[in-house]
């Protein structure tokens, strides 16, 4: 049976890569798209959310628009710089027919893992604001969800923001805290992971074949450009499908355990410190929080490998 996820994003460029790639695969039954700032402004990103799942042919699929500002910080700015103005690299899809889910996406996620009990992984790859919304809406979600699974964090490298944080920890890193804390199965595809695959313009031209691969083709200028001068790097880094990546094959990854807190203030706020030695004289913020799954390593040509093939070989309703 395909494995139920919601997929809680701020589209994004790779945000769309993920979401194709999820809608692509059959081990994977997206029951619901929400919505949270980020590299776009809230209702930018439910705009493309419902445009790239209406390109998809998906517009059956409810989208909820969540979280517009972090729990208790302002909203800095969206990432324009990385995904530009219109968060889709400044490739333009059609004004979407279809309208949001009227929920709050806290409410839509806490109905849908209580209508499902231990069938929905949450599957974050924006800051996570909503996910914490819906823990405090409906305290019970963390025994009745199957896992959270997120795009976020750094654990043995630098950040992408600054030296200590990575984007979407750094956006909302009090609500990332009690993600981490709740006492549901966490896994964390960090930048650890997510920096150590790559994909080059060879690579997306080898995507051209399919609908969905012309369109990662064309939203991959962008993001091939920010790399390049800032990373110096003639690739992108393959950060929210490693989530997707994860959730078809988890034999793609290496996991360690252990606690994670967020620095929430300070020079290192946004910082995922993670307790790999779990053997300390005194107690500490650490102790007794439970063991997140970090992902540490990962077989890149494998994951490249099967992006490749979901994308190209699409099987989605015919357009
Ligand atoms: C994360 O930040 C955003 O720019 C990406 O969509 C991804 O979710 C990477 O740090
Ligand atoms: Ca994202």
């Amino acid at each position: 049976m395909a494995q139920k996820i919601i997929f809680d994003t701020d589209p994004g460029i790779d945000d769309a890569m993920a979401l194709f790639f999820a809608l692509a695969s059959p081990e994977i039954e997206v029951v619901g798209v929400t919505t949270v700032f980020g590299n776009v402004h809230t209702e930018l990103a439910t705009r493309n959310a419902l445009a790239l799942l209406e390109f998809a042919g998906r517009s059956d699929l409810p989208v909820a628009q969540g979280a517009v500002r972090p729990l208790h910080l302002p909203f800095e700015e969206p990432a324009t710089l990385v995904h530009g103005q219109n968060g889709l690299g400044e490739v333009a899809l059609p004004a979407p027919k279809t309208s949001p889910d009227p929920r709050p996406a806290a409410q839509f996620i806490v109905d849908a893992v209580m209508r499902f009990p231990g069938e929905i992984i949450l599957a974050p790859v924006g800051p996570l604001t909503n996910i914490a919304l819906a823990l405090m809406l409906e305290p019970r979600i963390v025994e009745r969800v199957a896992g959270v699974v997120l795009m976020g964090g750094a654990a043995t490298v630098n950040g992408n923001v600054n030296p200590a944080a990575e984007a979407n920890i750094w956006h909302d890193p009090h609500a990332a805290d009690l993600v981490f804390t709740a006492g549901w199965p966490v896994t964390m595809l960090g930048l650890d992971v997510t920096m150590a695959v790559q994909m080059d313009d060879a690579y997306f031209a080898g995507l051209r074949t399919s609908r969905l691969g012309e369109f990662i083709h064309a939203i991959s200028r962008f993001y091939l450009e920010f790399h390049r001068q800032v990373h110096g790097l003639d690739a992108c880094h393959t950060h929210d499908p490693s989530v997707i990546a994860y959730l078809i094959d988890p034999t793609l990854y290496t996991v360690e355990y252990g606690p994670i807190r967020v620095v929430t203030e300070g020079i290192a706020m946004g910082l995922t410190l993670w307790d790999r030695c779990g053997k300390w004289l005194r107690p500490n913020a650490w102790t007794g929080r439970p063991a997140v799954g970090v992902c540490t390593r990962v077989d890149a040509p494998r994951v490249l490998a099967l992006f490749h093939e979901r994308i190209v070989g699409e099987r989605l309703p015919a357009q």
